[in-house]
Order: structure tokens, then sequence, then C-alpha cells
């Protein structure tokens, strides 16, 4: 039999505190039965749409397409976008590896742009010394120098909880006429300069897997104000069909669709999910309180500009000062039975994208070796707290 190993957003079989698991409290039970009782278990139904319009609504957008997982959503907005094989996406170094995955899919190659040093996201200045400097135009395209590839994107990855700063990239993005694909799945209700996540680009994705804020078991979602992609998207995430009786396919689909019993549970989770983001920051504001008092530990930040929702609660270790490395604290922290987690490893250095063009990734590299994500599920409780913090202070 495999070993069961530890999957971030499922509970730990031996009673420990986990990372990051879901909260269910609100209606889930009794719209799921809504399913059960109507027969309604499947790709279609009314939960899927409610839930594609509230969460559109939500963010702010016009449309909103379920899909499958976040993975899926962003394949699809690559796809209606119109990115083309051999295309270039300038994305997030510092992310989960899913949107470099994504970008491959289609056939197009990512470039890799560097975290900045103090929210960790994106780095806005980067990106415009990447387009400005290692980019020229040639026949009205935007061309990488050294690959003579065209670049045809920028997907922001809105990482943990917190926003990139996006007006900078917006710019260039509008200079240089890229589209803009946000990758929302770590920050639903974030906030940048009040405007929401997820409406700041040309088109979004959401995941709802088990560790997001809110979760439908395993799903996704793209917005959009583009009623064209919004209509592909739905297209493609259907198989394609052109006529559903004879089975005709105009083209090559994806069956990516969310059933009605997990739009349920999202629609039950969409109405709670302003009291999480109030859990979140609280849980936040308590950790960061303790540790700005412990010499070697960085707390999370959130920018001036920004409404984190903070939903990866995450530390910086200063190895010297704090007397072990990020890897020793998770290890000591792991014999307590206290879940933690390191940030992914860059993409850049990631072998599965190795021959990948990246530029200038040193931010993102160290805050991979520093940083370590606690316990910071919504339901987390008092005494959990206190066993975690207990468990940093002791030296
Ligand atoms: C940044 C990022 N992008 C994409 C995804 C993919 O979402 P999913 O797991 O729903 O496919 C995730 C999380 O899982 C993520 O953290």
């Amino acid at each position: 039999m495999l070993k069961p190993s530890f999957e971030p957003g499922v509970p730990m079989a031996d009673g420990g505190i986990p990372l990051c698991i879901p909260e269910i409290r609100g209606k889930e039970w009794e719209y799921v039965k809504q399913c059960l009782d109507t027969n309604f278990v499947s790709s279609v139904g009314p939960f899927v749409d409610r839930f594609e319009r509230e969460l559109a609504t939500y963010t702010g957008a016009k449309f909103g397409v379920a899909t499958s997982t976040g993975t899926a959503a962003l394949h699809i907005a690559l796809l209606v976008t119109g990115i083309q094989p051999d295309d270039e996406v300038l994305v997030s170094t510092l992310t989960f590896i899913a949107p470099v995955n994504a970008i491959r899919y289609v056939g197009a190659w990512p470039v890799f742009i560097d975290a900045e040093p103090d929210y960790w996201q994106m780095d806005p200045q980067k990106v415009v010394d990447f387009l400005e400097k290692e980019c020229s135009w040639k026949d009205n395209e935007l061309r990488n120098k050294l690959t003579g590839r065209r670049i045809k994107a920028i997907m922001p990855v809105h990482l943990l909880g917190h926003p990139v700063d996006m007006d900078p990239i917006l710019d260039a993005a509008h200079k240089f006429n890229l589209i803009v694909i946000e990758d929302a799945t770590e920050s639903l209700g974030a906030k940048y300069k009040d405007r929401m996540v997820g409406h700041l680009g040309d088109i979004a994705c959401f995941s709802f897997n088990g560790n997001k804020i809110i979760t439908t078991g395993g799903g996704g979602m793209i917005v959009t104000d583009n009623e064209v992609w919004a209509r592909k998207a739905k297209y493609l995430t259907t198989q394609a069909k052109d006529d559903s009786i004879e089975f005709i396919h105009g083209t090559i689909g994806y069956n990516y669709r969310l059933t009605n019993i997990q739009a349920a549970m999202g629609c039950a989770q969409l109405e709670v999910l302003n009291e999480y983001i109030e859990a979140k920051r609280r849980i936040a504001k308590n950790y960061s309180k303790v540790f700005q008092e412990i010499p070697g530990l960085a707390s999370m930040r959130e920018a001036p500009w920004a409404n984190s929702i903070y939903w990866m609660y995450t530390l910086l270790v200063d190895e010297k000062t704090y007397g072990m490395d990020s890897r020793a604290l998770m290890r000591r922290l792991g014999a307590c039975k206290i879940q933690t987690r390191p940030l992914w490893q860059p993409a850049h250095r990631s072998p599965a994208h190795a021959g990948c063009q990246s530029f200038n990734c040193d931010t993102a590299e160290r805050l991979n070796r520093v940083a370590l994500s606690l316990p910071c599920s919504v339901g987390l409780t008092s005494s959990q707290f206190e066993m975690v913090v207990d468990a940093i202070s002791r030296q």
C-alpha cells in the first residue's frame, strides 16, 4: 500500500495541527442535499450557474466560467486569450508550479520573473526592465532578443493572499500590447488599491482546492469582462460541442467541468468568505504580534496599497539570529505534530522547466531558503495557536 503523505488541504490523520484545511460551517450540507434530492449531481445544474454568477459578481467581473480545477482554469484562460505555441509569457518564478505548467500545456514558454523582497510578489520593476531591455519590436510584435520569440502575455501570481503591485505591470502591458492573465488562485477576496484581485487584468483564474480560502473539494473559475472569451471558455471546458445531439465537435475540447455538487459547496462557502477573510487576518495579526518580538523572525507584511487575505501565513527565518534555519524549524515543529511547509522551489530551478529563460531571480531563491508557512486554517483554535507559538518561541 502507498504510504499516506502530507497533502495540504487534507486533515492530518494523527490529530496534529494541520497547515491549512477546509472549514465547513455554512449551508454546505443543505445545498449538497438539494443536489442529491433533485438528482442534479453532475456537470450541469442550478448551483453551477449560481456559483459562476456569484463569484463573478464578488470580484466585479461580468462573467464566470467554472472549471474542474484552478489549473484547468489557467489552461483555458491561455487558450481563449489566444496564446500560441512558441509565444512567451512572463510569469512569477516564485509560485506553485501550476501556472507554469499551464503555459507549457499550450506550447508556449515561460520567462521567469523574480519576486520583490518586501511582499514576495512578482517584481514589477523587473517586468518593466525585461520588456524594455531584453525585448524589441519586429514587424509590429514584441520579440525576446535572446530567443526571437513573440512576447504575448504577463501572468502575475497573487501569492499567499497578497496582491501583486499591478499598476506598473498593467502600464507595461498597455505599452507593449500584452494580455494580463491573473493567477488569483491564492487570493480570492484580496484587494489592490481598493480594486478586487481577479478584476485587475484581462482575465483571471481562481482555485477552490482543499487548502484555498474557500473550497469545493477541487475546482476553479475563470472570470473576465470579455464575453467572447467567456463563451469560448465554456465551450472548451465542455468538450467543444457544436451539436450535442449529433456529437459534432468543432475543435479539441476538454472535460474541465465543475459538478453541481461541488458548485453547491462553493455557493455555501462563498456566503461565509468574508468571515473567513476576517479569521485569516486575525490569525496573521496574532502571529505577527508574537514573532516581531523574536529576533531572527520576520513576519509576513501587507503593503500600504493592499488588503491581503493572508491565505497562507508565512515567516522568514534568519538562521544566524534565530539559531536554526527554516528547514530545521520545520523538522522541530513536525516532531510536535505541527505541519508547516517551505515555499515552492522557484520555477526557474524546476527540473521540469529546465532551459526556460529566467531574469535575475535571486530574491526568489533567498525566499525559498528562509520562508516557512505555518498552520493558519480558518478554524485554527486558540490552543492550537498557542502550541505553534510556544514551539517557535522555545529556543
Ligand atoms: C498559485 C497557484 N496557481 C494555480 C493553482 C492550481 O489550482 P488547482 O490545485 O485547483 O489546480 C494553485 C493551487 O493549487 C496555486 O497555488
